[in-house]
């Protein structure tokens, strides 16, 4: 079976889109773009606290919504819910419309979306530092604010696969897969895992308790990251990568693979976060298992995104946008070699508690999440705002850099800790006491705190180099000559 890219939706490379083309509804999706960069800037911004929090704990100044065990979830919440959100909402409505040839279904719905997860977020950023907190990662939030999350994502859902619905071409093209397995799947688990009993307004038990709570929690903090944070974004790659290569992807068939090996893959490896628990042994070897058998997908994924530049790999070196998108997915298939390493019970046995973990994390967070979202808004941002290109594509080419010298030095540095804090944890005299105490690991590990710090810096002056060439491309870009608005339609409308 040959599944062909059928030829009407603008994403086989140099053939252009068809004059046709609907007139699309891109207000809100253009109001994303903006949001995804501001709550970039803060998210990341809290990050580079809690980093300096961790090598100067005096940073907490002794004021309780400052400190260290608030502001982390802050941070995590922001860039994750409100940055990646935010690109994700924004690229996935740009995307359905534009390879379904129709303009979005009921789009005051996608208004609504739209500041329902902005009141999200800002419910989030008072709640947190508060304190009030289910005290579960990634689901913090108290159940008022995940009644609304609920309520917001059904309605996302119903914009997305309505325009699927209405959509006229007959193929779903592979983005569309990605981007709806992100929706449902991120419902499944944000349900599942949300089922509490309030006592308070702000307050409530999980239904579960002990290792079922812990492994439904797993379960959905594993799949937070396999969907919220990984299959959104290779949606990404598949629509944006090829367009801004103008060449179709390397293998249409490939991606149908990767799509269902991926999605069946992920739902299993959740227990490598709970090994040497209480979790049944068994149960934490099928976690290990499909953890390693996820490299095969993630990797088929990256090399069929990386292999779509075949024959044009010379644009890299012109074209900033291109940079950030297939470095992005360098750094994808280290951090998807590294969570299959790391699931290895005797090599988790070293990793886990230490800063191995944080250095997985940001490989994966800033590596790939951060490269590819920063790829795709350079593409939006213009087309959005009917301009030729960016304000300044040499602040495009230096925000590149920076942030790809601040991620090198943010893992290397998590990374040679991590070992290290493990190495020191585990050494033992010939008596059976310990070689090293705690906070002499404590000790050793501040001159990599500072230099994560560098590197988290360097990223955020990235993100606001990035801010400041949005603002500018808003302000005093070059309209695009065919962005005159013709007779009904909105200038967005002709930008694919
Ligand atoms: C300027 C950029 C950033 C800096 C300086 C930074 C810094 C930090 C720090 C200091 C921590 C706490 C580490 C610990 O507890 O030992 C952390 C945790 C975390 N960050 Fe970031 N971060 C940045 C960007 C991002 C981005 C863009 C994402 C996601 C897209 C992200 C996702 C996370 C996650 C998921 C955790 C929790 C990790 C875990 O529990 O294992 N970070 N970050
Ligand atoms: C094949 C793919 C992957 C596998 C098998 C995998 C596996 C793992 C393992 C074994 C851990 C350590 C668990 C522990 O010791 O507590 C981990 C932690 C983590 N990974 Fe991955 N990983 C993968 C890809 C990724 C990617 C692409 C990202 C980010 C975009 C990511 C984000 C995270 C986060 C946020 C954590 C920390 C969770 C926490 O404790 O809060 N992973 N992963």
């Amino acid at each position: 079976m040959d599944i062909a890219v059928p030829a009407m939706t603008g994403f086989e490379g140099a053939r252009p889109v068809p004059a046709t083309a609907s007139s699309y509804e891109d207000g809100a999706v253009r109001m994303f773009t903006l949001a995804a960069v501001l709550w970039g800037v803060v998210g990341m911004t809290v990050g580079v606290v809690i980093a300096a929090q961790l090598t100067w704990p005096e940073l907490n100044f002794g004021i309780p919504w400052l400190s260290y065990g608030r502001l982390r979830p802050l941070h995590t919440n922001a860039v994750i819910f409100a940055f990646g959100g935010c690109v994700l909402m924004a690229s996935s409505l740009y995307v359905v419309q534009r390879t379904s040839q129709v303009a979005l279904f009921l789009p005051k719905l996608a208004w609504f979306v739209f500041w329902g997860w902005q009141a999200v977020i800002v419910a989030a950023a008072i709640s947190l530092p508060l304190g009030y907190t289910r005290g579960k990662e990634y689901a913090e939030l108290e159940w008022p604010i995940a009644i609304l999350i609920a309520v917001v994502w059904v309605a996302y859902a119903i914009v997305f696969f309505g325009t699927i619905g209405i959509r006229k071409v007959r193929h779903i093209y592979v983005a569309n897969w990605f981007f709806g397995s992100f929706i449902i799947a991120v419902a499944l688990l944000h349900i599942v895992n949300g089922a509490v009993i309030p006592v308070g307004w702000m307050k409530s038990y999980s239904v579960y308790a002990g290792v079922q709570d812990a492994m439904v929690q797993w379960w959905y903090g594993h799949n937070a990251v396999g969907f919220f944070l990984t299959a959104g974004f290779l949606g990404m790659m598949y629509y944006f990568i090829p367009k801004q290569a103008e060449r179709p992807i390397y293998s249409y068939r490939l991606s149908i693979v990767h799509f269902w090996a991926l999605i069946f893959t992920y739902m299993w490896a959740g227990p490598h976060h709970l090994h040497y628990t209480a979790l049944p042994d068994w149960a934490q070897s099928v976690g290990m298992v499909f953890s390693l058998v996820l490299l095969a997908p993630s990797w088929g994924g990256m090399i069929n995104g990386m292999m779509t530049l075949s024959g044009a790999w010379h644009k890299l070196r012109e074209d900033p946008i291109l940079k950030f998108l297939i470095v992005s997915l360098s750094f994808y298939g280290m951090s998807t070699f590294e969570g299959p390493m790391m699931s290895i019970k005797t090599v988790n046995a070293l990793s886990h508690y230490t800063d191995w973990t944080i250095g997985h994390v940001h490989s994966g967070a800033l590596g790939w999440v951060g490269l590819i979202s920063m790829g795709t808004l350079y593409y939006m941002v213009p087309r959005m705002f009917g301009r030729t290109k960016m304000y300044s594509v040499p602040a495009i080419e230096l925000h590149f850099w920076i942030a790809t010298l601040g991620i090198v030095l943010y893992i290397a540095a998590m990374w040679t800790a991590g070992v290290m804090q493990g190495l020191m944890w585990r050494d033992v005299n010939a008596d059976g006491t310990l070689v090293y105490s705690f906070v002499e690991s404590v000790k050793a590990t501040f001159p990599f705190y500072v230099i994560r710090l560098v590197g988290g810096l360097l990223y955020l002056a990235g993100m606001l180099l990035m801010a400041w060439n949005v603002v500018m491309t808003v302000r005093v870009g070059r309209v695009t000559p065919a962005a005159i608005p013709a007779p009904g339609l909105s200038p967005a409308a002709v930008a694919t």
